[in-house]
């Protein structure tokens, strides 16, 4: 079925230059994006984005980290584009990720106490519709 995902390119990767990679890697799955917009997010929206983070040790630097400069968030939409974009981003650790994945080409550890990984993508339809509506609330 049609689905909708958050996508975010961390300040990591708008810092370095990797937002049209990205986004290109979309559009050449075939997804269509139908929200976009460079952003400072504030820390209550980045606290309640992280909600289900509250608590673990790397959600302050976490913060700190996505509010140090400016990200892109987008809505992306396709069959099964929830899993087809976490697919796309490889695993949530860069030195392991698969090259050929988002994170498996462009990020790596950078000695950082939070994973600096480029990109974010909704983890379930569920959490997807919850982001959505945080970060774009007139969709
Ligand atoms: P993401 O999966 O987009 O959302 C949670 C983020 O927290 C994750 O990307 C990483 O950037 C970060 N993260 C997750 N686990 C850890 C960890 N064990 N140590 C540091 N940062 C983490």
């Amino acid at each position: 079925d049609v689905q909708r995902t958050l996508v975010l390119v961390k300040p990591d990767g708008v810092a370095r230059g990797n937002v049209g990679e990205v986004l290109r890697r979309i559009e050449a799955k075939g997804y269509t994006l139908v929200a976009l917009e460079l952003r400072q997010a504030d820390e209550a929206l980045l606290a309640e984005h992280y909600a289900e983070h509250a608590g673990k040790p790397f959600v302050r630097p976490l913060i700190e980290f996505m509010s140090s400069g400016p990200l892109v968030a987008a809505v992306v939409e396709g069959q099964r584009v929830v899993e087809g974009f976490r697919s796309l981003a490889g695993a949530t650790d860069p030195t392991t990720a698969a090259p050929g994945t988002i994170r498996g080409d462009l990020a790596r550890d950078w000695g950082a106490q939070v994973i600096e990984n480029v990109v974010h993508g909704s983890d379930s339809p569920q959490s997807a519709a919850r982001e959505i509506a945080l970060w774009f609330p007139a969709l």
